[in-house]
């Protein structure tokens, strides 16, 4: 598949500190989702974790934690955070689209922030096939997706149509609003969406984009 962002790509992004998707901390409309949660703790994942705002957000909150991101830097400089929070996660270096069996139907949810979207379109129904899998029957992604309504990428633009495209016939689309309360640079961008793993088997498409960088 051509345009695909390299591994080796987001590696260097990490050695040359140049995080520029990284907010600096959890992504607002998160804060407020759980703000207003009422179910208990369970077992997350978060691919494509990056330095991990959320992750910590998370643990700190019961969740028993799992953070992938194939970049050594992410993973790094996630366990450099944990440690100096006193926060517990468990970290996998790996291509969150290799997950083995053992994390088949493991997860209660899987929390999407910018990773969607950091994925070449032609990927996306990997996306959706990995997490159908790894989630427990009724487990949900609660996700921020971004519109950037740029051409090219990452990030990828993902509209409403895209997600529904993707998700609707595999996922019950529990909400799906443009949220208000993204971070400015974000603001009137973000799909925030609750997706609920549903018992219909997967069915599911794909895109495709070009692969310049454009402003995150
Ligand atoms: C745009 S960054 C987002 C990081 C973090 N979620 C955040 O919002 O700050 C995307 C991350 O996904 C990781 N990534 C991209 N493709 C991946 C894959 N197939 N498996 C695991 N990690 C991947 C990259 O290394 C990078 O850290």
């Amino acid at each position: 598949m051509t345009g695909v962002y390299s591994r080796d790509d987001w590696q260097k992004h990490y050695e040359e500190d140049d995080l520029r998707w990284d907010l600096g901390e959890t992504a607002p409309p998160f804060v407020r989702w759980w703000a207003g949660w009422s179910g208990g703790a369970g077992r997350a994942v978060v691919p494509g974790c990056g330095q991990g705002h959320e992750v910590i957000f998370l643990a700190a909150r019961g969740w028993e934690v799992t953070a992938v991101d194939f970049a050594p830097g992410a993973i790094q400089r996630l366990s450099a955070r944990l440690k100096a929070e006193g926060r517990e996660a468990r970290l996998l270096n790996q291509d969150f689209f290799t997950l083995d069996a053992s994390h088949d139907a493991f997860y209660d949810l899987l929390l999407e922030q910018t990773f969607f979207c950091a994925i070449h379109p032609g990927q996306r129904p990997r996306y959706v096939d990995t997490a159908r899998r790894i989630l427990k029957p009724g487990g949900r992604i609660v996700g921020l997706f971004y519109e950037t309504g740029e051409a090219g990428g990452p990030p990828f633009d993902t509209r409403r149509a895209d997600i529904l495209e993707h998700f609707s016939g595999c996922f019950n689309v529990q909400v799906l609003e443009k949220t208000p309360h993204s971070a400015e640079r974000r603001r009137g961008k973000e799909w925030f969406a609750v997706l609920e793993k549903s018992e219909i088997p997967s069915s599911v498409g794909g895109g495709d984009t070009g692969r310049p960088v454009v402003p995150w």
